[in-house]
């Protein structure tokens, strides 16, 4: 028999968990060979896409003529709700969430008309010649108008342990407040985008920037009214998505999909910035409400607190933001009372959506920033009343929600942490130069985070993956994960390649498809190489397992003999080269594929009591921050980030630093430079970059270094005792925001110059100057 074997690697990289293996793509992505929807050529006949959007925040559509639009130069279709055979809904957990405007339109930036023309340009000149007669409705467009009016997209939510009101009216002292956050745009590089194919027998294949094609599948066959195995969708990679493309896809997808089965001809949609801005939700804005009951030395004893967030014209996925924030009300803090509201507020505005954190970054800056008055309230050093705070030992223990914090070591990393910075020393070092500069005032903090892993919907908590084996010894891994940046893919590579014994090299990772691994979840909650890596292992263990039965056949000893390893199998003490091996199980019959599966174990959640483990661990992290601000103008610079995070036994430390630098950078944009701003018409005014500041090189700050915390373990038996990474970091963004508000307090000493996120220079000037103003 021939032997057929993969050509050989240059540099074998073996056992590869642990190892700092640089990310598959990241060649390609240097040299901009790697492929991206848009990238795909063009099929012959291929179309592109505009949409009319909506002018009008709310609004009865009276008529729609689209005559002229279907006459003008190139135009191959153009339909509206009435045109779509199937169901016209994209809603990933309520119904009626419209792909077109179904009849009333809900927002400014609400796609109305689809068009398919020859090119862009010509879909777009088409759109103006569309005759729409609207007749205005009532617009809610804030949140404060939503909550007076009690509107919402579904009903309010509320997790509680202790008798709250009771704590309250016994704690030595009380604080209410009222606070807020921003929202932010995902700003991926790559905005959304789909390309449809319409195959044979009224099927359809879409490659969609998507981090849920499963979900995608669904959504597309609804609105074509075919079910899911006539639908494959496929994803190779996404120029970021940071949750943005975690259910929004679809109406990308299913707009192209429309197109492409009136026209017959493959149509890609290609949303521009602008539109892209206009169209698609971003991370909920929330006004916080709150009443905080503590002691002395500032031991919380009670929190009543109230999160209202915009979740804007449907419901989309806010029910379970608002559910995280709730979740991360209390942070790495032990309270004996809370009482934790939720309201997901319907605005006529467009549908936020999942952003890197899912809610929690909302809850955790709320909580920092209680703790923060908490602690100047008392005269307290902020560090002091958080260290008091923190969990455990025994009986503080448990969360509002009824999970046990079995793993609490925030304790630990901050210690470490302070330590590092000289906390103590740059506290002296820090108020000596603020009373000797009345114009620059320089403030310092450090706080930790503790954010839960696991999606709170537990029957996402599951993954597969399809391993193949071919007969020359080279290794095809699919799961249903997918890849946005973060890595995801090496780190599954090399998972399965150490299960093997192989070169990491060895392993191809091929594109994310529905028709490979089937009813997929989205990439998202960071449980992305948990879960799929899981599945993986279990998908090549199988197949290992098969191959060692075969080697141990041929040498007459037991299975448990069969070592894999640097490329080669050994038994009863010959060695054979893998692909050998693979090439001689192959003769003899041995099946070289097989599937993966994987589900969470403990996890348990009753939404209704509120009550239950959620999360399989906490993953953990801490940052300090010293910024500088300028009292005459408030700008201000963030001039030192110290991170130090905890990734369990790392899979790829180089991998998992890039997450913490960049979701902490991301974090910091949304609470310092990122503003959404809409007018009084609820017309979104920041969407382009020329309007909308997200962090550049300038931005970051002065001295930066984040580092992995060392001794980190996982107390759960999870992939090779690593931990979930691609959100927390974001969460420590509450440092920078509370140095620039120790700053502010620097400026007016005695008072408390209330920030609220994004701490814009406009922000800060103005609570410097509120406060001094005696408000
Ligand atoms: N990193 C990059 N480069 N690009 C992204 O879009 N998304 C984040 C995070 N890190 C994102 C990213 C979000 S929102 C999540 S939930 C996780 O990656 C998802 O991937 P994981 O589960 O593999 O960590
Ligand atoms: Mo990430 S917000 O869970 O996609």
């Amino acid at each position: 028999m021939a032997e057929r074997y993969a050509p050989a690697i240059a540099e074998p990289t073996f056992d590869p968990i642990g190892k700092s293996a640089k990310h598959d793509s990241a060649a390609l992505h240097v040299s901009g060979e790697a492929v991206y929807v848009d990238d795909v050529p063009m099929p012959k006949g291929g179309l592109e896409t505009y949409c009319l959007l909506s002018p009008k925040p709310h609004a009865k559509i009276v008529s729609i003529d689209l005559e002229d639009v279907l006459n003008s130069p190139g135009v191959h279709a153009a339909i509206c709700w009435k045109d779509i055979p199937g169901r016209n809904d994209v809603g990933p957990i309520f119904p009626n969430e419209p792909i077109l405007a179904n009849g009333v339109v809900e927002y400014i930036g609400q796609p109305v008309v689809a068009i398919a023309a020859d090119n862009v340009k010509r879909a777009r000149a088409a759109a103006k010649k569309a005759k729409i007669v609207y007749e205005d409705l009532p617009a809610v467009l804030t949140i404060d108008d939503a909550m007076a009016q009690k509107a919402y997209v579904a009903p309010p939510n509320k997790m509680e342990r202790g008798d709250v009101a009771a704590a309250l009216a016994n704690a030595p002292h009380r604080l209410k407040g009222e606070f807020a956050n921003g929202a932010q745009d995902h700003f991926y590089l790559e905005g959304h985008i789909a390309l449809a194919h319409p195959l044979e027998d009224g099927q359809m294949r879409v490659l969609s920037s998507s981090q849920h094609p499963s979900e995608v599948q669904k959504m597309v066959a609804g609105c074509l009214n075919l079910s899911a195995n006539q639908v494959t969708v496929e994803m190779r990679r996404m120029g970021g998505g940071f949750g943005g493309k975690e259910t929004q896809p679809a109406i990308f997808a299913c707009i192209a999909s429309l197109l492409a089965r009136r026209t017959g001809h493959a149509v890609k949609y290609r949303v521009d910035r602008d539109d892209d801005f206009m169209i698609s939700g971003k991370r909920h804005d929330f006004r916080v409400r709150y009443e905080v009951g503590f002691d002395d030395d500032g031991n919380l004893l009670a929190l009543d607190i109230e999160y209202a967030a915009r979740a804007g014209h449907v419901a989309d996925l806010s029910t379970s933001i608002v559910d995280r924030a709730l979740f991360h009300t209390t942070n790495t803090y032990f309270i004996p009372a809370v009482r934790a509201t939720g309201y997901p507020c319907k605005t006529h505005t467009q549908s936020n959506t999942a952003f890197r954190g899912f809610g929690g970054p909302q809850g955790i800056l709320a909580a920092e920033h209680i703790v923060d008055r908490v602690a100047r309230h008392r005269g307290l050093d902020p560090l002091t009343v958080r260290r008091r705070n923190f969990y455990g030992p025994a009986p503080r223990v448990q969360t509002h929600f009824g999970q046990t914090v079995e793993d609490f070591v925030a304790d630990k990393i901050v210690a470490d942490l302070a330590k590092d910075v000289d906390y103590d020393k740059r506290r002296k070092e820090i108020d000596a130069f603020n009373a000797a500069n009345p114009i620059l005032k320089k403030g310092m903090a450090l706080c930790a985070v503790q954010f839960g892993i696991s999606f709170t919907a537990i029957q996402f908590n599951q993954a597969g993956a399809l391993v193949h084996v071919y007969n020359d010894g080279s290794i095809s891994l699919n799961h249903g994960g997918t890849e946005m940046g973060q890595g995801l893919h090496v780190k599954i590579a090399q998972i399965v390649a150490h299960e093997f014994g192989v070169a990491l090299e060895r392993v191809r990772i091929t594109a994310t498809d529905t028709g490979k691994v089937p009813n997929t979840s989205a990439t998202a909650a960071s449980a992305g190489s948990d879960l799929n890596g899981q599945a993986a292992r279990r998908a090549a263990a199988e197949i290992k397992q098969r191959l060692a039965q075969f080697v141990a056949g041929l040498h007459g000893v037991s299975e448990t003999d069969v070592a894999f390893a640097n490329g080669e199998v050994r038994a009863a003490g010959k060695t054979m080269k893998f692909e050998e091996v693979v090439w001689r199980a192959y003769n003899a019959r041995v099946s070289l594929s097989a599937t993966g599966f994987y589900a969470t174990p403990k996890i348990h959640w009753d939404r209704a009591k509120a009550w239950g483990r959620p999360f399989f661990y906490f993953a953990y992290g801490a940052a300090y921050c010293e910024a500088t601000i300028d009292t005459l103008t408030g700008e201000y610079k963030i001039d030192r980030a110290e991170i130090l995070h905890d990734t369990g036994r790392s899979l790829n430390p180089a991998v998992d630093l890039g997450q913490v630098e960049g979701g902490f950078i991301q974090g910091m944009g949304w609470v310092t430079s990122e503003e959404i701003w809409f007018d009084k018409t609820g017309r979104l005014r920041t969407h382009a970059p020329s309007t909308y500041k997200i962090p550049i090189a300038r931005d970051m700050p002065t001295q930066f270094r984040a580092r992995l915390w060392a001794p980190a373990e996982n107390v759960e038996e999870t992939v090779h005792k690593s931990k979930a990474v691609g959100e927390p970091p974001l969460t420590l963004a509450a440092a920078p925001f509370l140095a620039l508000q120790d700053a502010c307090a620097a400026a007016v000493p005695g008072r408390y110059p209330l920030l609220v996120a994004p701490a814009t220079p406009e922000r800060v000037l103005n609570a410097i100057d509120k406060a001094r103003a005696g408000a």
